[in-house]
């Protein structure tokens, strides 16, 4: 059972028990009083005898009260704008035994905190009316049984799921919760993401599979979330445990570009360590702050910058532990002690990066742009990155596997589209390629200008000279005046990609969530057909990494 589970069936359970308790009592008491011979208030009991018992039923009730008040009905929180299409996004949860829900609950309040208006449901309480009218959906779902629908949710799969619907305004993302003990791992998920496809709905990023509450993918989720309301601070639900790697180097592979800077950036294991990762993995990275926005904050709150703290049943600085946390302001810490403020700090959330290089290559390798906030000043994530982190310096890192985006079979040929730092995690699929020996390849990527925005330009073409790569298509939107996208390449190669998919090939698309991945989505299903990119994606040979 997972963490959420254990709530929903502790107050079952309780429920239960209580009740049995209460008969058990009702029926010893009736079987007492037979033994009462003579009138039941003859004998006077003692003052203490009377209060303790008093205590004893006062306290049984509150006990009782206490049962009843956390497994009470709650009424969803709903703060929907009234008329159809209104601008808010569904929360809808299928769970057995609680799971779901809470995750339902924390997905709705993450979008809240970034300002959007949200509906949270239990499934079994959308219909199609209401699907009608929601332009974005997020489904929390479990799976029970072997492979079934929670029960809650059976009135929507036998009404709703079995008539046709018309989705196409849809936009929506399945976290599906699950074991993967069961045969059927993720059942539900995957038969509610197959039904929302063939009804046209459009996926905002692919479903993602949750094995036994694993924090990791809940992170990915969350992730998302983040995306959805526009924002990088959503606090972590369970902060990752990082391992102190090495920032061995530093490089701006396009200096002057108009996209704005892009960092190759190698990071080495902690010393005496080998980890392992494959082609498609992710790097977990903890933001920091930069030494002088944290020693500057603690002048102007004028406090010492060499108080050690508690945090994390650990000691460290204060001006550390500021450095990995979202900053208070000078005002709002100026009269507090050094603890305290260490208290009521809350830690900056990850950012995941692909990574672009295998173990073989020593270093964790990837590619980020510097992100600019609208004052002109670096995110907090890029800055540290790509301006302030010292080289031979520790960055917090965690390695995610991501089997989702791990190479195909050598055997099988590959198609590879992307845009932008999005050619990070196919070189590292490319490296897998190459070290298996497997040449059948296909690139297919964009970017800006072709003389400063080609990453890893002399290492591709290296590869496709030594016909590891079999075709090769780039588009520089700024080289020409009509903007040419990869999208468009991939079009304009129709015959290609219908050879190719036909000869059984594996599309792997890495890059922009926006523009991108919906544009290459289209160019597909305009090319090979709907049924065809639905079979693809059933099959897993159309899988994306897009953020
Ligand atoms: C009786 C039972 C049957 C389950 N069957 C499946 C299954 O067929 N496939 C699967 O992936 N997970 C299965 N699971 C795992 C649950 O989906 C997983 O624990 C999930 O986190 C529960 O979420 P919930 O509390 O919202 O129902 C099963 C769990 C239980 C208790």
């Amino acid at each position: 059972m997972s963490g959420g589970a254990s709530q929903a069936s502790w107050n079952t359970r309780a429920f239960w028990g209580n009740a049995a308790l209460l008969s058990l009592l009702a029926v010893l008491g009736f079987a007492l009083s037979a033994l009462q011979a003579g009138d039941w208030w003859t004998a006077a009991p003692r003052n203490a005898r009377w209060a303790g018992a008093a205590i004893t039923v006062l306290a049984y009730a509150l006990f009782c009260g206490a049962i009843l008040w956390r497994s009470r009905p709650r009424r969803e929180r709903d703060e929907t704008p009234a008329g159809p299409g209104a601008c808010f996004v569904l929360v809808a949860y299928a769970s057995q035994t609680g799971f779901a829900r809470q995750l339902a609950e924390r997905s709705a309040e993450s979008l809240r905190q970034s300002g959007l208006t949200v509906k949270l449901r239990a499934l079994g309480q959308v219909d199609g009316e209401l699907l009608a009218t929601v332009g974005r959906a997020l489904f929390v779902v479990s799976t029970t049984g072997e492979g079934d629908p929670p029960d809650p949710s059976l009135g929507f799969v036998r009404g709703v799921m079995a008539q046709p619907a018309t989705l196409g305004h849809l936009r929506y993302a399945v976290l599906a919760l699950g074991d993967r003990e069961y045969e059927h791992f993720c059942g539900f998920g995957h038969l509610l993401d197959d039904w929302l496809r063939r009804h046209g709905a459009r996926p905002l990023f692919d479903l993602v599979e949750v094995d036994n509450a694993d924090e990791s993918a809940l992170r990915h989720w969350q992730h998302h979330l983040g995306q959805i309301g526009g924002v990088t601070d959503l606090p972590d639900w369970t902060p990752p445990r990082y391992e102190p790697w090495i920032l061995r180097e530093r490089h701006e592979l396009n200096p002057g570009s108009v996209g704005g800077g892009v960092f190759r950036l190698a990071i080495a294991p902690p010393a005496g360590t080998a980890p392992a990762w494959e082609a498609g993995d992710i790097a977990e990275i903890g933001p920091r702050h930069s030494a002088q926005s944290v020693a500057m904050l603690l002048q102007t709150a004028g406090l010492p910058d060499d108080a050690i703290v508690e945090a994390d049943d650990a000691q460290e600085s204060l001006a550390t532990l500021l450095a990995r946390s979202h900053l208070p302001t000078a005002d709002e810490i100026r009269s507090l002690d050094a603890q305290t403020i260490a208290d009521t700090l809350k830690p900056l959330p990850h950012r995941e990066y692909s990574i672009s290089s295998l173990p073989a290559d020593g270093t964790v390798q990837i590619l980020l742009r510097r992100m600019l906030r609208p004052d002109g000043t670096p995110g907090i994530g890029s800055g540290w990155l790509c301006d302030h982190a010292p080289i031979g310096g520790e960055i917090a890192l965690r390695l995610r596997s991501n089997p989702n985006f791990h190479v195909p079979d050598p055997a099988r040929p590959m198609i590879m589209v992307g845009n932008g730092t999005g050619i990070a995690g196919l070189r590292a699929l490319l490296k897998a390629r190459i070290a298996a020996g497997a040449r059948r390849n296909w690139l297919l990527f964009g970017e800006r200008n072709a003389d400063r925005d080609f990453f890893h330009g002399d290492e591709i073409r290296a590869w496709q000279s030594q016909g590891f790569l079999q075709r090769m298509d780039l588009a520089f939107s700024r080289d020409q005046d009509r903007r040419i996208y990869v999208q468009h390449r991939l079009q304009a190669a129709g015959e290609a990609l219908r050879e190719w998919v036909g000869a059984g090939a594996a599309i792997y698309v890495c890059g922009s969530l926006a523009g991108m991945a919906p544009g290459v989505d289209a160019a597909l299903r305009s090319t090979l057909g709907d049924d065809r990119v639905e079979q693809m994606l059933a099959d897993g040979l159309y899988r994306r990494d897009v953020y």
